[in-house]
């Protein structure tokens, strides 16, 4: 059986539109090929911040971690896990000043991890996360995939590469924009999107 993995970050609440759009793949996905569905909602439960802990603990066996290690080890590789056990992702993103939300970023800081999601080890870098379906799905406020504020897209731009650093390149883009320029720019960008979802689900069958 299939595995589907939803990840919401958006702290819009259910305001959302990569929240809502996101959640419609991964069901659709989900029904499409009689798959399981787990959801990982960082607006809700987000990712503490990496420390120290963190970072030593996961270059010292594990029989030699601190207590503080093995939290925070054991939080990466809960996350880690969900990641390498889904066939497809789903993931959910709202610019938050011209990124993505925090709580996106330290989910990224967990789940780039040397040795376990990428390596370096034959001297270019190497994605391991690999053999998967991402959809991908980013709002904005403006517009970001043309026009004068395309080179201020740090969102979509920045999630494309670290997707692909840690080897998940196989992946659907539907980008939701311009969702603060007003009810009528708010009505096109959600009837694209739906078109777009529409037809990757099409495609899912
Ligand atoms: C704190 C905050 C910061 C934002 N920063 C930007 C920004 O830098 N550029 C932009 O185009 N829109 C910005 N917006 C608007 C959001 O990108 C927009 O509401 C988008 O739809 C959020 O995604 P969501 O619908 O999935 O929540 C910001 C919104 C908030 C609440």
């Amino acid at each position: 059986m299939s595995n589907v993995l939803l990840i919401t970050s958006s702290p819009r609440g259910a305001d959302s539109l990569s929240t809502r759009f996101a959640t419609e793949i991964a069901e659709g996905v989900k029904a499409r090929l009689g798959a399981t569905l787990t959801v990982r909602d960082l607006a809700a439960d987000p990712a503490p911040h990496i420390t120290a802990a963190y970072i030593q603990g996961r270059v010292t066996s594990p029989e030699a971690r601190t207590p503080q290690q093995v939290e925070a080890v054991g939080n990466a590789q809960t996350l880690v896990d969900e990641l390498q056990g889904a066939d497809v992702i789903v993931l959910g993103s709202g610019m938050m000043n011209f990124g993505p939300s925090s709580q996106l970023k330290a989910w990224f800081d967990h789940v780039t991890w040397p040795g376990v999601t990428f390596s370096y080890g034959t001297g270019a870098p190497q994605g391991l996360l690999t053999g998967k379906k991402v959809y991908l799905v980013t709002a904005a406020g403006g517009v970001f995939s043309e026009g004068v504020y395309a080179p201020f897209d740090f969102q979509t731009n920045y999630l494309l590469h670290l997707l692909g650093f840690i080897g998940l390149t196989n992946v659907e883009l539907v980008r939701i924009e311009g969702t603060v320029l007003g009810p009528d720019a708010v009505r096109a960008a959600i009837t694209k999107a739906e078109a777009t979802v529409q037809s990757l689900l099409t495609e899912a069958a």
